[in-house]
């Protein structure tokens, strides 16, 4: 990484040191940045769990070291070497390994693929798409799949677990606004206010869904949108009515899955997996648009804070012990 010249830029820039991951604020020069077709000053990235995972080491995220974290930003095009692209539209990025593989958006500028950068939809602020971010958009992709799934509001509530995290907040408030009735999962009953406001009609306590269940549990859920994985998720498929979807994105509890066939052989219950990091641009512009058309703006400002590159680090720890609320916006150039 040296400077030879260009302007300079400030980055959240991670080492590893005797195998510990270590951050650190740095001038950069964009000469430093690695290739692309399109150069973008990011205006905010976010801070999601993955990121978390990253910044403290504690997840093998980073493929190699020095490295710029950050999964998502949103910015303006600097230059562009692509057609598709020029000068000062404002574009999002999401996934695609950026922020593991590739230099990140914590940083006032990242340079990138054409390919993996979608156009701000029209009528979006660029603050409004990184309070929805990675996050955000992966609890479109779940409300989409439940869409597939065929669930609807006339069918019975719907679970969310994790729900006061960024993924679960966004996908309570997508989901109440289409008319379903909302059951919020959380392990800060601290947070009902907040799970209410978003449109949370109940709430069940974390301890609840975290009881080791039966291969057949009572019927309660049409659909479920599960951030936590382990013991809560094989709970929420073993509570599906019948021909119900559960759509997994998350282990923020577990990696693990202690379920049995039981749920799907004689309830016909879907478990639809959703991955956001290689989800192909026409669905993720599709999830885009609907974020536009069904989130309510007007909740956006309970729904996250914003903090400064500094901050990240601290913040981190804090997401990774389940402390933070909603979405974290990091701000980066105006
Ligand atoms: N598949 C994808 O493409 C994709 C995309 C984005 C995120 N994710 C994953 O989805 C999950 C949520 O991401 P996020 O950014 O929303 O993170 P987040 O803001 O930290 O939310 C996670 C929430 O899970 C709950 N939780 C935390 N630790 C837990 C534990 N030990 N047991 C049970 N629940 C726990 C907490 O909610 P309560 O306090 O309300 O219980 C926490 O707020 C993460 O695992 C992340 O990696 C996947």
């Amino acid at each position: 990484m040296q400077s030879t010249g260009g302007s300079m830029f400030k980055a959240l820039v991670l080492d590893q040191v005797d195998g510990k991951t270590r951050s650190e604020i740095r001038q950069l020069e964009e000469t430093d940045l690695p290739e692309g077709e399109v150069l973008v000053d990011v205006a905010y990235s976010s801070l999601n769990y993955k990121d978390g995972l990253a910044v403290t080491g504690k997840g093998k995220i980073i493929s190699a070291f020095p490295a710029i974290p950050g999964i998502d930003f949103v910015g303006k095009v600097a230059s562009s070497a692509d057609a598709r692209f020029s000068a000062g539209d404002e574009v999002i990025l999401t996934g695609w390994g950026v922020g593991e593989r590739h230099w990140g958006g914590m940083a006032e500028k990242a340079r990138v693929k054409a390919d993996w950068l979608v156009p701000l939809p029209s009528g979006m602020s660029a603050r409004t798409s990184m309070l929805i971010g990675t996050a955000g958009l992966t609890a479109m992709l779940c409300v989409l799949g439940l869409e597939k799934g065929g669930v609807t509001p006339d069918q019975g509530p719907v679970l969310v677990t994790g729900a006061s995290g960024g993924v679960g907040s966004v996908a309570v408030a997508l989901l109440a606004k289409r008319g379903f009735e909302v059951v919020a999962a959380t392990g800060r009953t601290s947070e009902e206010a907040y799970l209410r406001k978003l449109g949370a009609s109940e709430i069940r306590s974390r301890d609840e869904m975290a009881a080791t269940p039966r291969p057949l549990e009572k019927q309660r859920w049409a659909g479920v949108v599960d951030t936590v994985g382990g013991t809560v998720l094989a709970r929420a498929i073993a509570e599906t009515l019948y021909s119900g979807t559960v759509t997994a994105c998350g282990l923020a509890g577990s990696h693990d899955l202690p379920v049995t066939v039981m749920p799907f052989i004689l309830r016909n219950v879907r478990l639809q997996g959703v991955d956001s990091v290689s989800c192909p641009v026409p669905v993720r512009t599709e999830a885009w648009q609907r974020l536009q058309s069904d989130l309510d703006v007007e909740l956006l400002g309970d729904l996250g804070q914003e903090i400064e590159l500094e901050q990240v680090p601290d913040y981190a720890e804090r997401i990774l012990r389940g402390e933070v609320r909603g979405r974290t916006l990091i701000k980066l150039s105006s």
